[in-house]
């Protein structure tokens, strides 16, 4: 076997998937592995929250890639998400794929809060603003409008299902946000989702898209629907398991964990022969399209401000994007994320790569 040509750092030992991939690499025997502080690597595969971005690319005679791109947290951060969404301009069409949202501040941290009538100019203007005034106009209006009145309060920066209130009342939900430390978002509840039979479950959708060194986007072609295993019951928001997909909640407070699907996971397979049979429906026709259009929709808009094709180095960053179906099915987004973890039957063959280029495909 000819020397390695390739050099690289791994310094996230948390990673299952970026396990893999090293392993894949040394197995190629182009690559070689340097200790975590070596400068001199291709390629870093680095730690989320400690990427040394102003260090990279200033290496003599060395093209450097890293596995995360410097600004993604535009997209990943739930409030980010909001503010990005309703200030640019390409994401007009989104109150057709995002529940309508509101960026809350704790009123201990004396964010300036923006009048109920003064729209978005108040976020365009302010790199922080509290939107309750608005999200209470919203409120009052929907509520008397028969539009629906349950929202959900999720922290900015939280994952897992942990720290969520869904509340048709909304005091409860600003005291809730006032009671804890960091800024959250309170969102339109979907109160309509697309159940699953048996068992009338709510579920949720995770795609894998994958961005590349040249900012090409790619759709992994599995996916996988994180089901409920419990009833849907719109009568009680505080049962969790009624109401958030997540894993671990699921696995932890679920009496009926596994019983309808191995692990509360379905994939895209098996969902297709789902929604034909049941529904008439068309995963390729009705879901993926939509599916395809928010990704592309979200990754394009801040392509200008984070991509590194004019750069000394080179990003490249698996995401993770999330959805839920209505009974209409129409999709929504909830949540982007930027470190995604990976159902374990499909983590072999998604570090083996079999993504569709969006780039070209619509
Ligand atoms: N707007 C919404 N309408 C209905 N259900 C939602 C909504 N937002 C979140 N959920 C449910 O709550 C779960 C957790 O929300 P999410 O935004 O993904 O936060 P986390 O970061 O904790 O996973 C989702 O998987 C979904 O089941
Ligand atoms: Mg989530």
């Amino acid at each position: 076997m000819s020397s390695p040509v390739y050099t690289f750092v791994s310094r996230d030992d948390n990673s299952t998937i970026y396990a893999e991939v090293s392993k894949m690499l040394l197995a190629t025997g182009h690559w070689k592995r340097l200790k975590r502080d070596n400068p001199r690597f291709n390629l870093m595969l680095g730690e989320r929250n400690r990427l040394p971005f102003g260090r990279l690319g200033h290496e003599p005679g060395l093209v450097q890639l890293v596995n995360y791109y410097r600004g993604a947290d535009k997209l990943c951060r739930k409030a980010s998400l909001v503010k990005l969404i309703k200030t640019s301009p390409e994401l007009s069409d989104s109150s057709n794929w995002f529940p309508e949202s509101y960026i809350i501040y704790p009123t201990n941290l004396n964010t300036p809060v923006a009048p109920a009538s003064n729209g978005i100019s108040h976020l365009k203007s302010n790199p922080k603003t509290d939107e309750r005034e608005v999200f209470l106009a919203s409120y009052h209006a929907k509520k008397e409008n028969g539009e629906g009145s349950v929202w959900i309060a999720k922290s900015s920066a939280g994952a897992k299902g942990a720290g969520i209130l869904i509340s048709h009342d909304a005091n409860q939900l600003l005291d809730y946000i006032d009671n804890q430390g960091q800024v959250h978002v309170i969102q339109k509840y979907l109160e309509k989702p697309l159940l699953l039979e048996p068992g009338h479950r709510k579920f949720d959708i995770r795609s894998w898209v994958l961005v590349d060194h040249q900012y090409n986007i790619y759709l992994y072609r599995e996916g996988v629907l994180r089901t409920s295993s419990e009833p849907y019951n719109s009568a009680d928001l505080q049962d969790m398991t009624s109401h958030l997909t997540n894993h671990c909640i699921q696995k932890e407070h679920s009496q009926n964990y596994g019983r309808y699907e191995e692990g509360n996971e379905m994939f895209f397979d098996e969902f297709r022969l789902y929604l034909l049979n049941t529904h008439n429906v068309t995963m390729e026709t009705t879901i993926l399209p939509q599916i395809k259009h928010v990704i592309k929709s979200c990754l394009s808009c801040i392509e200008a401000a984070i991509s590194t094709k004019h750069l000394s180095y080179q990003s490249f960053q698996l995401f993770g994007f999330d959805f839920m179906v209505d009974e209409n099915f129409k999709v929504w987004l909830i949540e982007i994320n930027g470190a995604p973890a990976c159902a374990q039957s499909v983590a072999l063959r998604l570090k083996r790569s079999s993504f569709t280029s969006l780039s070209d495909d619509m």
